[in-house]
């Protein structure tokens, strides 16, 4: 039996269009990736995690001479996001990214590790983590991580 998995997501053409929390955070992803450290590949690329309480917390890129050692912007707003508020459950990331800083017409996806990682902390909170990622012109919502992770290796 052939099956198929659809994904559902959400559109828009500027940041008005959000509602105003996701607005905030995709505006705090965009203000993050001042925080870049991308000598290397000059692709800068910020996140904002929105925690319960309204708590956002920031990361961005930080790359390395010895490459494997740097990290997505997206773990890095995660990582800090847990070690500083581990009672807290993460309800949202929005992502943004551009070559010298400067916005991505494209909407900035997420690596595979990033999802498996944000497939971690959703599975933490019980409850679903959206992720907006966030061009130029264009935004994309998925309300869950599922959505980006199909079947999403969780069992251990
Ligand atoms: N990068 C991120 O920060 N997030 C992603 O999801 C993909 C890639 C960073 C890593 C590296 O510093 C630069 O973008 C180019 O790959």
């Amino acid at each position: 039996m052939d099956k198929q998995i659809n994904i559902k997501y959400h559109e828009y053409s500027s940041l008005a269009e959000l509602e105003p929390a996701d607005r905030t955070l995709a505006e705090e992803a965009i203000k993050a990736m001042q925080g870049a450290y991308a000598p290397y590949s000059h692709f800068h690329v910020g996140a904002a995690v929105r925690l319960t309480g309204d708590v956002i917390v920031h990361g961005a890129n930080q790359e390395n001479a010895a490459f494997p050692s740097g990290l997505c912007a997206e773990r890095t707003a995660m990582f800090s996001a847990s070690a500083n508020h581990p009672e807290k459950d993460m309800e949202s990331i929005a992502i943004a990214g551009g070559v010298h800083g400067r916005l991505a017409k494209s909407p900035a996806t997420p690596c595979g590790a990033c999802r498996q990682v944000m497939a971690q902390y959703q599975t933490k909170a019980g409850k679903p983590m959206s992720v907006i990622m966030v061009g130029d012109g264009i935004i994309w919502k998925f309300d869950r991580v599922d959505d980006i992770l199909p079947l999403i290796f969780d069992s251990i």
